[in-house]
C-alpha cells in the first residue's frame, strides 16, 4: 500500500495552493477531501508534506481501529465528511472559526483531517492514556493536546468547544465511565456546540465475539429489553476498581433518558464501512 502511485492524479485535480507558507491550514485549505487521505498518509508529497504528522506502524494502527494505512485514513473521511456536512446545517459558527476538540485522540488519526479546515491553535485533543499521550512528540501531531482523567470531573482545558467529536471511545466504556465522559464534554462545551458521538446500537451483540461469549456464559439473551447498557469488560482497564473500558453497546432509550440533559439528539448517521458505528449528532442545550 505505500506505492500508491497517486502523483498523476494529484496533478490532474490541483487547486491553487499556497506552498509559500508553513502554515498547515494556508497550505491545505484547497484540497479536495477525497484527496486528503492520500496527502495526510503520505502517500504523494507535496512542497509541505514534512510539516505534517506521521502515522504509527501498522500494528499500533490495528491495535486502535482494526483497519490500516489508506484503508483507515478512507475510512476516518466518512466521519470527517459526516462531521462538516452536519456541522456546516446545524453548527451556530463556520467551521474556520470554531474550536475543536478530539475527545480520546488515540494517534490522531481523525483530528489531522481538521488541518486543512482550521488554523491548529484551534485544534484540541486529549486522551487518557499514556500511550496515546507519547504519539504528540513521536508523530510530530500539531494541536493543543492535554492529557485527560480516565473517570474525568472536568476536561483539562480552559477553553470551550464549539464542536467535539469522539469517535470509537463511548463504544468502549462502562456505563459510569461514559456518564462522566459525557458530563464532562457537555460542560467544556459552548451552548448551541454540536458534538459527534459514536455508538454501538443494540445490534451489535449480535456481531461482536467478545460480547456473544460474554451472553453465553452469563446466561443472557442479546435480546433482552431490559439491557440498555451492555457492558462487556476489558480485564486490562481497571481505573480506581472501575473497569473503564471493553465494549459497550447502548439503546436508543439510554439515550433519550441520560443525554438530553445535556445534549438534543439532531440525528444520526450511518458510516458505510460499519453500520455498527453510528454517529450521533447532538446540540449542546
Ligand atoms: C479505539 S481507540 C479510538 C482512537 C481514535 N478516537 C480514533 O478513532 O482513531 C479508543 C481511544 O479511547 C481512549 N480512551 C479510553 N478510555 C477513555 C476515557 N475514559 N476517556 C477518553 N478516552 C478514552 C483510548 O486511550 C483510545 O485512544
Amino acid at each position: 500500500m505505500e506505492n500508491i502511485n497517486v502523483k498523476f492524479a494529484f496533478d490532474f485535480v490541483e487547486r491553487d495552493h499556497d506552498w509559500s507558507t508553513d502554515d498547515l491550514y494556508q497550505c491545505y485549505k484547497n484540497v479536495d477531501d477525497n484527496f486528503w487521505p492520500y496527502i495526510l498518509g503520505k502517500y504523494i508529497n507535496t512542497p509541505k508534506t514534512q510539516l505534517l504528522p506521521d502515522k504509527p506502524g501498522v500494528k499500533i494502527q490495528h491495535k486502535f481501529h482494526g483497519t490500516t494505512e489508506i484503508k483507515a485514513l478512507t475510512q476516518s473521511l466518512y466521519f470527517y465528511q459526516i462531521i462538516k456536512e452536519s456541522y456546516k446545517k446545524y453548527g451556530k459558527k463556520p467551521l474556520v472559526d470554531s474550536n475543536l476538540l478530539d475527545f480520546g485522540f488515540g494517534w490522531g488519526r481523525m483530528l489531522r483531517f481538521f488541518y486543512k479546515d482550521m488554523p491548529v491553535s484551534q485544534i484540541f485533543g486529549c486522551d487518557p492514556s499514556d500511550e496515546s499521550m507519547s504519539y504528540i512528540e513521536k508523530l510530530h501531531l500539531k494541536g493543543v493536546f492535554k492529557q485527560s482523567e480516565f473517570i474525568p470531573e472536568t476536561l483539562p482545558f480552559d477553553e470551550s468547544f464549539d464542536l467535539v467529536f469522539s469517535s470509537s471511545v463511548f463504544t468502549h466504556l462502562s456505563e459510569h465511565t461514559h456518564l462522566a465522559c459525557l458530563k464532562a464534554i457537555a460542560n467544556a462545551m459552548n451552548p448551541g456546540g454540536i458534538a459527534f458521538i459514536t455508538v454501538r446500537p443494540p445490534g451489535f451483540k449480535e456481531r461482536n465475539k467478545a460480547i456473544i461469549d460474554y451472553l453465553a456464559h452469563y446466561n443472557m439473551e442479546s435480546s433482552s429489553p431490559n439491557e440498555d447498557y451492555l457492558f462487556v469488560p476489558n480485564e486490562n482497564f481497571i481505573v480506581k476498581g472501575h473497569a473503564t473500558y471493553g465494549h459497550a453497546v447502548i439503546s436508543k432509550r439510554y439515550i433519550h433518558e441520560n443525554w438530553s440533559k445535556y445534549f438534543r439528539v439532531l440525528d444520526a448517521k450511518f458510516q458505510a464501512f460499519d453500520p455498527f458505528q453510528v454517529v450521533l449528532v447532538l446540540e449542546k442545550k
